[in-house]
């Protein structure tokens, strides 16, 4: 089986129970600080799952690509990978325990035709001081379907109890289902500390909501909320004992492994493990790129970096001499780009990026690794030294501290902090946070700003790339401030072709047209947006001419004759890989 028969099949059953299939959402959370990216399905849903109507039902499901990097030392051994597919399925208060458990008992054993004895159950075990119940329920549940007791086990909130992703939101305890993946017989008892059984599947009963004072509120409604990973589902049903030997990653390491001209069964173990990390790593970092993110200090853009520069260090340690990162990213778009038309479309943009981070860290890295090698000498790298490492090599931290590891040494890592705080008040560099606004007000003058800003990025995507997309807008009856995805410096020649594009279209006078259309009709039609990744049943989509069409919530101008002439006053860096313009109505 593949990946995506697997994604095909998963879709296909809850759809014929019922479900809604829903698209999967950005890798980019929208609208929450508390997280870099989105690490499982009900990320996107977290306000269905605390009782707002989702438009498409209660009985939902979907592939959700994810990213977690909490992970990242565990890449490169059989099962753990910082981008994966999660399958999901939800009931927004409608089935709950018995309903799930009976769902996953079905597509286990009858779809997926999985002999019972494969698998072992977890359940919660209960805490008392909080107030939560040990999941007896669920136990007898899967007891009730004929799983043998022996074959399930009872944890704690480590394994079995799915918190929020930040410090509140909806949580609860949960089952989780593993697969034998060893050879021979399967013990008759469940050890969950056994590495040969690897959990595919885990089941939310998302019962409670953590409010801001860590007590556990019960739901009104309750819901499920269920995850299975693809990569891994795949890798154990085709009795692989690695992710490594499915597509994508088997061609992925293959890849890696030709760069030094050997093959992948030729690797010695040491290798093995950085032939992966090199495909994990870039695979992921294609995905982030995809979304217009670039490599930079901060936030999302920060763990692109670190992803990046690892996989350039564990390239070096392999023996690759040439440039790399774009050779595999080809190969990431080839594979993945059918079903994630993101790939493909940013393709300038990724290989671009790549190129250009390669090709600046691989300026410093010897240097650094040089550096590295004469600082390493007492029993503690200084916070100084680290952050020397840091800015003048290009080094993560965490890099320093995994190379420190390497040779049994730490780091400093608070004085490190100390020096890299300084420097950030110093330069105020990477102190521009992600912005995110809107309208000031809904006069009328502001309406017009806001119109001229579709024109505006309608323009630019025309003048530098398919890779431009909005990163914030503040929008005033003054001005207009508006960030998006672009990584150089616009010249003024592009300034003045934006601009003229812009007046051209004002002087055309046309209408601006609203046409409210499901989110699907509006992707169909080719509506840029940012909120592309929240569902509605219905969206609003305002469209001009042939030449602007966004998914948007108004208000907007009736003519652009109403607009006057649109003028550029300023083009500057927000943050790393996103630009700033601030623009007029004269
Ligand atoms: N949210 C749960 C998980 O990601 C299903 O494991």
């Amino acid at each position: 089986m593949t990946v995506k028969e697997l994604k095909q099949k998963y879709l296909a059953f809850f759809e014929s129970k019922g479900h809604v299939i829903i698209p999967g959402a950005s890798l980019l959370p929208d609208n929450d600080p508390t997280v870099l990216f989105t690490t499982a399905g009900m990320h996107p849903l977290v306000p269905y799952l605390l009782g707002e109507k989702h438009p498409a039902g209660t009985k939902l499901t979907d592939v959700q690509k994810c990213i977690r990097t909490g992970d990242i030392d565990e890449v490169g051994d059989n099962w753990h990978l910082t981008f994966f597919e999660m399958l999901g399925n939800w009931s927004l208060g409608d089935y709950f325990k018995e309903g799930s458990v009976k769902l996953s008992f079905e597509f286990l054993t009858q779809v997926l035709n999985i002999p019972l004895d494969k698998l072992a159950f977890t359940c919660f075990t209960g805490e008392e001081e909080n107030g939560i119940p040990k999941d007896e329920e669920t136990f007898g549940i899967w007891q009730s379907l004929g799983v043998n007791p022996d074959r399930i086990q009872f944890l704690g909130r480590k394994d079995n109890w799915w918190g929020p992703a930040g410090q509140t939101g909806p949580c609860g305890p949960d089952t989780e289902i593993f697969f034998w993946s060893g050879e021979g017989e399967v013990p008759a008892k469940f050890d969950p500390s056994d590495k040969h059984w690897v959990e595919i599947w885990n089941n939310v009963f998302m019962q409670y909501n953590k409010d801001k004072d860590g007590k556990y509120q019960e739901l009104a409604q309750k819901n499920v909320d269920t995850g299975m990973g693809a990569e891994r589902t795949v890798g154990v049903l085709n009795g692989k004992s690695s992710v490594y030997e499915i597509e994508p990653m088997a061609t992925l390491v293959c890849q890696v492994a030709a760069l030094i001209d050997t093959t992948f069964d030729a690797l010695s173990s040491e290798q093995n493990k950085a032939a992966r990390i090199i495909a994990d790593h870039l695979r992921t970092s294609t995905f982030i790129l995809a979304e217009g993110m670039a490599p930079s200090n901060v936030d999302q853009g920060y763990i692109l970096r670190r992803l990046l520069r690892r996989a350039i260090r564990y390239g070096k340690q392999l023996g690759i001499t040439e440039e790399f990162c774009t050779k595999i990213a080809d190969v990431v778009i080839a594979e993945m780009g059918g079903f994630y038309p993101e790939l493909r479309k940013n393709r300038d943009f990724i290989m671009d990026e790549l190129a250009k981070e390669e090709e600046k860290f691989a300026k410093t890295l010897d240097k650094g690794l040089k550096e590295f090698e004469k600082i390493k000498k007492g029993d503690q790298i200084s916070g100084t030294e680290a952050f020397k490492l840091f800015s003048t090599y290009g080094f993560p931290l965490e890099m320093t501290r995994e190379l420190a590891l390497e040779k049994g040494i730490s780091v400093d890592e608070e004085s490190f902090d100390v020096e890299f705080k300084k420097h950030q008040e110093e330069s105020r560099q990477g102190a521009e946070k992600k912005f995110k606004g809107g309208l000031a007000d809904d006069s009328e003058v502001t309406a017009r700003m806001h119109t001229a800003t579709h024109l505006l990025l309608a323009a630019l995507r025309i003048v530098l790339g398919d890779h431009v997309y909005q990163k914030g807008a503040n929008i005033t009856a003054e001005r207009i401030r508006f960030d998006f995805s672009h990584s150089d410096k616009m010249t003024p020649e592009q300034i003045k072709q934006v601009e003229d594009l812009v007046n051209e279209q004002i002087a055309k006078a046309l209408p601006v047209e609203l046409v409210e259309m499901t989110l699907d009709e509006a992707k169909e039609a080719g509506a840029m947006g940012v909120f592309e990744h929240k569902y509605g049943e219905k969206v609003k989509v305002y469209t001009i001419g042939d030449f602007s069409k966004e998914i948007c919530g108004g208000p907007h101008a009736k003519n652009l004759s109403e607009l006057g002439h649109f003028k550029i006053a300023k083009e500057e860096s927000s943050s790393s890989g996103v630009r700033r313009i601030k623009a007029i109505l004269e």
